[in-house]
């Protein structure tokens, strides 16, 4: 059976103080409790390895929002996939819209970055989503297809360890949600995909999560969906309270 996941991507709004006052909270907001999904926060890298070891114990997996498409060496400025992995954590973000959008990040560099991760242990959170333009041209479909091809590139025993997720980036800040209904109907496009790329239980076995404006008021409606199975949560995902919200859609 696959995951329910809610995971927050904090994105560049936390200071390593702020991050683990957050990751605290977090903890102390779960306590005591047994969320019906896994929990995961991935966090800007200078607070990766302090939140691993704030929420060590508890159900609470830590992630990075990226990691590079090299291995190691002279490459001022990035962080592999091995830095993040000796952290603790055990996630990934990988092919963010905003990395798409400002980094230029293309399926030939997503494809490195999915191996390295992979082979450093990290479980990669891909994310696909079409632009505003690609939605109201009813292209969007092709346009996700497309950049699933580079999940696609993986043996089935990689896919398997991957997680995906369905960000259309018109909803991304933007408080304008995809309805449930739209979210349903690319996530089982996707995950027809799947099945035709690989086979029927890959997909089935595979978590597709929803990302943009999900909060704690749209998420039932959202996780009610056959084919979604959790969120990636942005601006809902800084305050332990909020998150909380979303965690316990999954009842
Ligand atoms: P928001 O929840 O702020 O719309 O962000 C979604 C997102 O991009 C998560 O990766």
């Amino acid at each position: 059976m696959r995951k329910k996941i809610v995971a927050g991507n904090w994105k560049m709004n936390t200071t390593l103080q702020e991050g683990i006052a957050l990751a605290n909270d977090l903890k102390n907001a779960l306590a005591g409790k047994t969320p019906k999904c896994d929990v995961v926060v991935c966090t800007p890298y200078i607070s990766v390895a302090a939140v691993a070891e704030t929420v060590k114990g508890s159900v609470i997996g830590v992630g990075a929002e990226d990691c590079s498409a090299n291995e190691k060496g002279a490459f001022t400025g990035e962080v592999s996939a091995s830095m993040v992995a000796s952290t603790g954590a055990k996630y990934c973000i990988l092919g963010h819209s905003e990395r798409r959008q400002y980094h230029g990040e293309d399926n030939a560099l997503l494809i490195k970055k999915l191996n390295l991760a992979l082979a450093n242990g990290l479980t990669p959170i891909f994310c696909v989503g079409e632009v505003k333009e690609e939605r109201e041209a009813n292209t969007f479909k092709s346009v996700i297809e497309g950049q699933m091809a580079a999940v696609y590139t993986l043996s089935a025993a990689d896919f398997a360890k991957v997680v995906i997720a369905y960000e259309p980036v018109w909803a991304i800040g933007t408080g304008l949600t995809a309805t449930s209904a739209q979210a349903q109907e690319v996530h089982a496009s996707i995950r027809a995909s799947i099945a035709a790329k690989y086979d029927k239980a890959t997909a089935e076995n595979t978590s597709i999560l929803y990302g943009g404006s999900c909060k704690g008021s749209n998420a039932p409606e959202l996780f009610a969906q056959p084919d979604i199975d959790g969120g990636l949560i942005g601006g809902a995902a800084l305050k332990a309270a909020d998150f909380m919200q979303i965690i316990e859609a999954w009842k």
